[in-house]
This record gives structure tokens, C-alpha cells and sequence, in this order.
């Protein structure tokens, strides 16, 4: 389904290229999730928008992004635009700046629809409020006429990975999208994703800096530090026989947070 060759992601700046990605290859086969993981900075987000075709002018992309035998770094923009919403779709970590706030979100969803899909607004309509009761939103007739600052950033979120639905794409690439939501609805979205990969087999390719998460979503997982590729193998690999030093220390920073929370909890029992 996606292979990446080589990808490598500079900024230009007024001194040269600034390299930010460095050499990363990796595979994603039809059905499968891909995990990424790393900390802060360590080039997760650009090589998923490089994927997408979402790097400006302001960066130089080298390599190879094969999506089902395509190049997506050569393809004309008026291609990679159709590719992206229909075939490959992103779920962003904050849904807040996904939406246009002067607009309702029945404007908004349709408008993305309408470019994707040749069919009708009511037919389109009818796929929206569809896929909302596939992701558990319910009174889908009033939720459309919302504005995006009326809901909460779960009910975004879920909104979002409702569009991806409405869409039906093979491919969703959803980036950090628990980060900016509280714990209740991190659940639930991540029930939703689950949701979505059972009914629709969708090829996935989730960031996280969360283990829980990423051990019960993902197939695969790819360790990226400083820009660069330094693990990757299935989940049981990866999380419990690390090889690099670096998701070595990813894991042991999360297990002594788990720790030294397990530790309060014993001092001072919740109930
Ligand atoms: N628009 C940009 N201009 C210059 N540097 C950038 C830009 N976006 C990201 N970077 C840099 O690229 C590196 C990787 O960023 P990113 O992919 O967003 O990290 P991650 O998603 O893993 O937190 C970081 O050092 C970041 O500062
Ligand atoms: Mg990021």
C-alpha cells in the first residue's frame, strides 16, 4: 500500500538546507496500522505531511513516497489533491484548527465532500449523517448546524474521524489526535479508530507518544529520534525486547511514570 524510500525532509533557510528527516524508509501493507512513536520534535509530523503532500515550498522532500505505485512527491499538486481527502485522509491533534470558525460544520463537511465526491448534497448529507452515527454522534440534524467553537475538542475530534468515514478513504493518517482531548474522551476516540479499522479495514498509520494506545491500535511500530528511523518491528518487538537505546529509554521514562503513579495510589487509595 505505502512504501518510503529514503525520505528525506530539509528546511531552506538563508544558510542551506536544513536536513529534519534523515534517510527514513518504511512499509505499510493494506490493513495494517503503523505505529510511530518519538519524542517532541523528532520529525513524526513532517514525514506524515510529506506523505500527504503537505510540505510547502519550504522545504526541500528527497526520496520516494510509494502509495499503491504512485510517487506522491512527483505527482501533480491537482492529483496529490484528489488523492488527499478521498484516498488519504489526516486526523489532526488539534481539530479546533481543522475547521473554519466562521463556517457551520454542515458548510464545511459538504463543502470537502463536494470536491472529493460526484454526487448530490443530499446524497452527501446522507453520508455525513451516517458516518456520525458510526462514530456514537448522535442528532446529527442539529450537531451540522454547530459552529466549530459550540463543541468540545473530543466532539471535534470525532467529527473529524467522522469526515474521514464520510469519505472512505484506504488510508488514515491520524497524528497525535488524543493529544488535546482529556483522558474520558482519549478513550473513546481511540475506541472509535479501533471501530473504524474493524468495520472498514482501513490501512492506518497512527503517532503517538502513548504506549497503551499505540500496543492496542497498532501492528507495527516505527521508532523515530532526532529525525531519524532508530527501531522498527511488531509491537511485541518493539515495546518488550527493545533494541535502541532510544525506545529503550522511551519505555523506561513511561514504565517509572507508571511507577511512581502506582506508588501515589497505594499511599493514598483513591476511594
Ligand atoms: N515549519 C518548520 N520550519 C522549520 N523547522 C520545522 C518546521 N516544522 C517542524 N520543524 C522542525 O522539524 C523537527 C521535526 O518536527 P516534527 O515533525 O513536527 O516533530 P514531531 O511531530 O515528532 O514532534 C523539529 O525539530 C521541528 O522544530
Ligand atoms: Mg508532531
Amino acid at each position: 500500500m505505502l512504501h518510503v524510500h529514503n525520505l528525506t525532509i530539509s528546511a531552506r533557510t538563508r544558510h542551506g538546507l536544513r536536513p529534519l528527516v534523515k534517510d527514513v524508509s518504511f512499509s505499510l501493507e493494506a490493513n495494517q496500522c503503523l505505529g510511530i512513536l518519538g519524542e517532541s520534535g523528532s520529525g513524526k509530523s513532517l514525514t506524515c505531511k510529506a506523505v500527504m503532500g503537505l510540505l510547502g515550498e519550504e522545504f526541500d522532500v528527497q526520496g520516494e513516497v510509494l502509495f499503491q505505485g504512485q510517487n506522491l512527491l512527483t505527482l501533480p499538486e491537482h492529483k496529490r489533491r484528489k488523492l488527499r481527502g478521498k484516498e488519504i485522509c489526516m486526523v489532526i491533534q488539534n481539530a479546533m484548527t481543522a475547521f473554519n470558525p466562521l463556517f457551520s460544520l454542515k458548510n464545511q463537511l459538504l463543502e470537502t465532500l463536494r470536491t472529493h465526491l460526484d454526487e448530490p448534497d443530499p446524497v452527501l448529507l446522507k453520508r455525513i449523517l451516517e458516518a456520525f452515527e458510526k462514530m456514537n454522534l448522535y442528532e446529527g440534524e442539529t450537531l451540522l448546524l454547530k459552529y466549530p467553537h459550540q463543541l468540545s475538542g473530543g466532539m471535534l475530534q470525532r467529527v473529524m474521524i467522522a469526515l474521514c468515514i464520510a469519505l472512505n478513504p484506504v488510508m488514515i493518517i491520524a497524528d497525535e489526535p488524543t493529544t488535546a482531548i482529556d483522558v474520558v474522551n482519549q478513550v473513546e476516540i481511540i475506541q472509535e479508530l479501533q471501530k473504524v479499522r474493524d468495520l472498514f479495514h482501513t490501512t492506518m498509520i497512527f503517532i503517538s507518544h502513548d504506549l497503551g494506545v499505540l500496543c492496542q491500535l497498532c501492528d507495527t511500530l516505527m521508532v523515530m529520534h532526532e529525525g531519524q528511523k532508530v527501531e522498527q518491528g511488531s509491537v511485541q518487538e518493539v515495546i518488550f525486547a527493545p533494541k535502541a537505546p532510544q525506545t529503550q529509554m522511551l519505555i523506561q521514562t513511561r514504565l517509572e511514570l507508571l511507577r511512581a503513579f502506582h506508588a501515589c495510589t497505594e499511599v493514598a487509595p483513591c476511594s
